[in-house]
């Protein structure tokens, strides 16, 4: 398998776009804009998102401690390139786009889905999170941010 094949395949798999949230233990915030979040099953209530282990926020997620994820709504791009920049880390809060008070959420995503952290399986460069839903919120209507081809989808 060439790496071109693999990348220009995968160009062609859209996909809904999310920043997870998290906290360490020290109570420092943390988001990364991720792609492979994935419903996993209604019983329990679980979904999972692959995080690469270079990731900030990799070092925040632990069994049991909680995770949040934020579905972006079309008007929250400029959010998704901060959570995405890396020498943006660090002003990746600097705004009012979140609600700081327990675990750090966006206010105005399309979802909240607070999730406690049940599982994570290592696969090389990658972590495999798989999260129980303690509680989601959610906008009425669909407006969900979408990326294909490289790009954000109008
Ligand atoms: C649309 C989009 C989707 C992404 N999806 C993921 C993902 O699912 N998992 C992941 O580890 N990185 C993903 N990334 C890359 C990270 O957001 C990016 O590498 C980020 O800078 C890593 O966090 P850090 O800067 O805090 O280390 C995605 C980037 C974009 C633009």
């Amino acid at each position: 398998m060439q790496r071109e094949e693999f990348l220009t395949s995968m160009r062609h798999l859209a996909a809904s776009v999310s920043i997870i949230s998290a906290k360490d233990s020290g109570g420092k915030p943390y988001a990364m804009t991720a792609s492979s979040v994935t419903s996993l099953s209604m019983e329990p209530p679980s979904i999972l998102v692959c995080v690469n282990k270079s990731a900030g926020i990799h070092k925040a997620l632990s069994l049991g401690g909680g995770l949040c994820i934020n579905i972006l709504s079309k008007h929250q791009v400029d959010i998704a390139n901060l959570c995405s920049s890396k020498d943006q880390e660090n002003a990746r809060f600097e705004n009012n786009d979140w609600d700081n008070s327990e675990l750090p959420f966006l206010k105005e995503a399309q979802s909240n889905i607070f999730c406690k952290i049940d599982q994570i399986i290592e696969y090389h460069t990658h972590s495999i999170v798989i999260t129980k839903v303690v509680k989601a919120i959610s906008v009425n209507s669909f407006n969900t941010l979408m990326y294909a081809d490289g790009g954000y989808l109008d």
